[in-house]
């Protein structure tokens, strides 16, 4: 057993601020990072387009990045949240500056601002095309600098411990207590037992497969806070990225920087028509509902696989200081961007619901916080703007750290059950876990995409029950590995996304389905 004052699950850009925040301003305090994967292998290290901030106060305001962020909300964000969001961006972007993180400058020594989806002006500041692994870089740094803290790559945190562990507490009055962790490299499972417990363990993209997400992001945190009875929200709003390099096998889809499109690339149908134009206004630079949505719509007409981003009017010197790895990556699958257009589909990218927060980052659980893309803290309603993650991430924990400043919490005095795997055996039968994964990733895709029907969602009920009893069982039968604990959280998440998609009777931002009214 291990004991901390704090336990931080993931270290992505969430995790990590809290943890060197609060290391920093309580030296005899101890954090405890567990992270499934290596130290940065995370959503955030692979950000690209940047952060969300507004600089130039002469052309842009808090009000216009407020508004924008509303507008592409569609009516469903906390507009108290957005407005504190967005308002602590500055403050919270200079901190990581002092702590080292360089972003672009333009020749006036201004930070290089660029411009996204739904943005209506020039406001995201970034690190070429490579703005998450700077700011993982930064964090991580200053994480080895900190002997209060304690981080162990390659644990897999199983479930949170809460009152159903432990018995003689009260059932209806939940608090967290740690959680059970798998050491992956020795198969050990050992209990973490902290004052407070921080979810930071990302996004749910490989529950679609195609994804732009790295394989780590299958919605642990949303699924342990799920079974501890945390309330969860908004979990049909998935985001599907409007432009993910389009490649005939794989599942991991390379992005293609909405930046680009910022950059001024346009977006073209088989037959070269610029078709955005006849969707909307904005054109290429909609909100990235609108453009997905216009995007499905279009290959659907066609029959297409994919459509095509054409850069090849750009400055390509600008082009290719701007995005090195994209114009890299391209060209290392043939794909020449000053000659060659570079095909693209829609892929899910980003969970806009997730583990209900209020402004300090608290759960429904007590004691259990959650801060980043598993957290659901009414920033994004419908539709997250472009770039209001990572400041998102920042902001909540500023704020939660700031909450313990002010709180301290006790160790609450329980005496917690090991992990007990009697009766369990190794799994052989591997095949059993690759087939159900694929068959959950085939029933969202095909059932729970970018356009939704009450026939489709309710065919995907049914199946996910069936995979659902078979991976219980293994689940019971088995001991534990990562990738059969994952499975069963893919599945928990599936079971929120179509469950809270047939509860929303009306067409918002990301959400659309065939049955429902029209927005
Ligand atoms: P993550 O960075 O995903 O970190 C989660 C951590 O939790 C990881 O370390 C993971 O290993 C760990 N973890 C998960 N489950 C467990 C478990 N069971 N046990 C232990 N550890 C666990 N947003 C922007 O604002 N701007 C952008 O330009 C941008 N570009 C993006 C580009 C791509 C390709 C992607 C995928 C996302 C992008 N986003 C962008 C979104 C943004 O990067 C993420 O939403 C944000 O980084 C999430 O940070 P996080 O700390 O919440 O989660
Ligand atoms: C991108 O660079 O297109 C991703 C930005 C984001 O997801 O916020």
């Amino acid at each position: 057993m291990l004991e901390a004052n704090y336990l931080v699950i993931g270290s992505g850009v969430a995790g990590l601020t809290f943890s060197v925040k609060i290391a920093e301003k309580f030296p005899d305090r101890t954090v405890v990072i567990v992270t499934k994967d290596a130290e940065d292998e995370s959503n955030t290290k692979y950000a690209q387009g940047g952060m969300a901030v507004v600089q130039n106060k002469e052309e842009d305001s808090f009000k216009k990045h407020i508004d924008d962020t509303l507008i592409a909300g569609d009516g469903l964000c906390d507009e108290g949240v957005v407005k504190m969001v967005i308002e602590e961006g500055p403050q919270r972007l200079k901190e990581l500056i002092q702590w080292g993180a360089n972003f672009d400058e333009d020749s006036t020594g201004n930070l290089d601002l660029g411009k996204e989806g739904g943005h209506s002006e020039y406001r995201v500041v970034h690190h070429k095309d490579l703005t998450g692994a700077e700011v993982e870089r930064t964090l991580l740094k200053r994480v080895h600098q900190l002997p209060n803290i304690t981080l162990l790559p390659h644990h897999f945190a199983i479930d949170l411990i809460t009152n159903h562990q432990i018995k003689g507490t009260d059932e209806s009055d939940i608090s967290c207590y740690g959680a059970y962790v798998l050491n992956e490299k020795s198969g050990e499972i050992f209990t973490v037992q902290a004052n407070a417990t921080l979810l930071a363990s990302g996004g749910i993209g490989c529950v679609y497969g195609h994804t732009t997400n790295p394989v780590i992001a299958t919605g642990d945190g949303v699924a342990m806070a799920y079974r501890a009875k945390a309330r969860i929200r908004d979990m049909e709003f998935v985001q599907f990225h409007p432009t993910a390099l389009y490649q005939r096998k794989g599942e991991s889809a390379f992005l293609i920087s909405e930046a680009v499109r910022g950059f001024g690339a346009y977006l073209r149908n088989r037959k070269g028509k610029r078709f955005m134009l006849d969707y909307d206004d904005r054109a290429e630079l909609a909100s990235r509902d609108i453009v997905s949505q216009s995007i499905d719509a279009e290959m659907k007409k066609a029959g297409d696989s994919h459509v095509f981003l054409d850069c090849t009017h750009l400055d390509m010197e600008g082009f290719k200081t701007h995005f090195p790895t994209i114009y890299n990556k391209c060209l290392s699958l043939h794909i020449n961007v000053e000659k060659d257009w570079i095909p693209v589909v829609p892929a899910s990218h980003y969970l806009c619901g997730g583990i209900e927060v209020d402004k300090s980052g608290k759960t429904t659980i007590e004691n259990l916080f959650a801060c980043g893309e598993c957290s659901r803290t009414g920033l994004h309603g419908a539709n997250r703007l472009a770039s209001n993650s990572l400041l998102e991430a920042l902001v909540y924990a500023h704020n939660i750290f700031k909450h313990h400043c002010e709180n301290e919490y006790k160790k609450l005095d329980v005496v917690i059950p090991e992990w007990n795997d009697e009766g369990t055996t190794i799994p052989e039968e591997h095949i059993l876990i690759r087939h159900s994964l694929k068959s959950l990733q085939a029933l969202m895709r095909d059932y729970v995409g970018i356009v939704r029907s009450n026939k489709r969602l309710k065919r995907a009920i049914t199946h996910l029950d069936v995979i659902y009893k078979e991976v219980e069982d293994l689940y019971r039968e088995s001991k534990i590995t990562a990738s059969l604990c994952e499975l069963r959280n893919m599945i928990n998440v599936s079971h929120l996304i179509i469950g809270q998609s047939l509860e929303r009777k009306e067409n918002k931002g990301g959400y659309f389905n065939k049955d429902n009214v029209k927005k």
